[in-house]
């Protein structure tokens, strides 16, 4: 009987039985940058950290097998991840990309892969018709679904029947809803990319990026790119990483739960124009998330009134964190104008629906009473100000 998503979390079903480690339940952080051979040609199958170390490959197991990948490859962050995957590509090679992504994701390809003789159609992957710009030279789609931070959702299966066609890869940034929620793979996608920062690890306190295939050359290539270019995830991180992910079904659960009472929440409040969040069945990528994934997860975007209400609220939340980055136990409030899609031009960024007024909720774990008696006082204090001066 294959196993549950919870346990795959915290058990490697290939490994058990081998007497490795001392029987050490938690496992090992090799902090070696290079291994002993036993005598000529004698490797112990590890030779370099860059190219390999015990500690990112349980990670990369765990990770591969979270995603039903045949492998994952462990990466410094998830821009260094991205940043590996784009060397798939050659100079004249075409990708089309949805608009609406994170923003570090849009400034690679704007400012790095573009000027590496890359080339791109941004559109909107979830309503435009996708087949209608493939080229001779396309050789990818990427998308993000839900996207960040509009929470556009995309049929991966359609999407991945139009790739298949056309022997294209189609490329899947599954980090909003983590392997617990959706696994892209299993739909037709090619490669699945990870901030591990965000949901893997969980708690905010580190850096990580995985890249997952199922495809044999994909995976070779991976391995010849990371050996080559060196961003591989250091052992302790990897090992955080790996620590992280053991919680991942429950902290997913709650952030979930959370989040679909903070939504319900944000609806009943005047100031609020718009809760954009695929859990709500008025959201346009409901259905769709219902047959693709198995959650809603724990993001949420909305909009305000006006850009005053919403700075107004970054500058009086307390215990919700006005911070970057999503996907951990604490609860933030980003704004992405300035911070996490600063870099996007303010008409694309207007095109995609990124208002002044438009603010980014990562729903942590927290008793979501103490989360809804924030957000309640923040509000009350917000409306006096706004509206007492507006009266005086
Ligand atoms: C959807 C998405 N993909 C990739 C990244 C980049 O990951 P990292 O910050 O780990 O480099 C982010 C960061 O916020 C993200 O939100």
């Amino acid at each position: 009987m294959a196993r549950g998503i919870g346990t795959k979390c915290i058990h490697l079903e290939e490994t058990e039985g081998q007497s490795n480690n001392y029987g050490a339940i938690s496992y090992p952080i090799y902090q070696t940058a290079t291994y002993a051979h036993l005598g000529v040609g004698k490797s112990t199958g590890f030779d370099y950290s860059r190219l390999q170390n015990p500690t990112r490959e349980q990670l990369e197991k765990v990770v591969a097998s979270l995603e039903n990948g045949i492998d994952a490859v462990a990466l410094s962050s998830g821009m260094a991840a991205i940043s590996l995957m784009m060397e798939l590509f050659a100079p004249g090679d075409h990708l089309i990309v949805d608009a609406d992504l994170y923003g570090g994701s849009i400034r690679l390809f704007d400012h790095v892969s573009k000027k590496n003789g890359i080339q791109f159609s941004a559109i909107d992957c979830c309503r435009e018709n996708v087949e209608s710009y493939i080229k001779e030279n396309t050789k990818a789609v990427y998308i993000e679904t839900p996207t960040n931070p509009m929470m556009n959702v995309t049929d991966i299966a359609a999407l991945a029947e139009i790739a298949k066609k056309h022997n294209i890869l189609l490329i899947v940034d599954n980090t909003f809803l983590s392997p617990y929620f959706q696994n892209p793979l299993d739909l037709g996608a090619d490669i699945v990319v990870h901030s591990g920062t965000k949901y893997l690890g969980g708690h905010n306190d580190t850096l990580a990026g995985f890249l997952v295939t199922n495809k044999e050359d994909i995976s070779e290539r991976f391995r010849f790119l990371i050996k080559t270019t060196g961003a591989g995830l250091a052992p302790l991180d990897s090992w955080l990483i790996l620590r992280g992910i053991k919680t991942l079904a429950l902290r997913m659960e709650r952030a979930q739960a959370n989040a679909i009472e903070i939504a319900g929440w944000l609806k009943k409040q005047k100031a609020v124009t718009d809760v954009i969040y695929p859990g709500l069945p008025e959201h346009p990528g409901h259905e769709i998330m219902k047959k693709q994934a198995r959650g809603f997860g724990a993001m949420l975007t909305f909009r305000l009134e006006n850009k005053e209400f919403a700075l107004s609220i970054l500058e009086k939340v307390r215990m919700i964190k006005y911070a970057e980055s999503l996907g951990g136990v604490e609860t933030l409030i980003t704004y992405p104008t300035t911070q996490t899609h600063a870099d996007v031009p303010k008409e694309i960024r207007e095109r995609n629906g990124i208002t002044e007024s438009t603010l980014r909720l990562s729903v942590g774990i927290e008793d979501v009473k103490d989360l809804l008696a924030e957000l309640d006082k923040v509000w009350k204090e917000t409306e006096e100000e706004i509206h007492g001066r507006e009266k005086s």
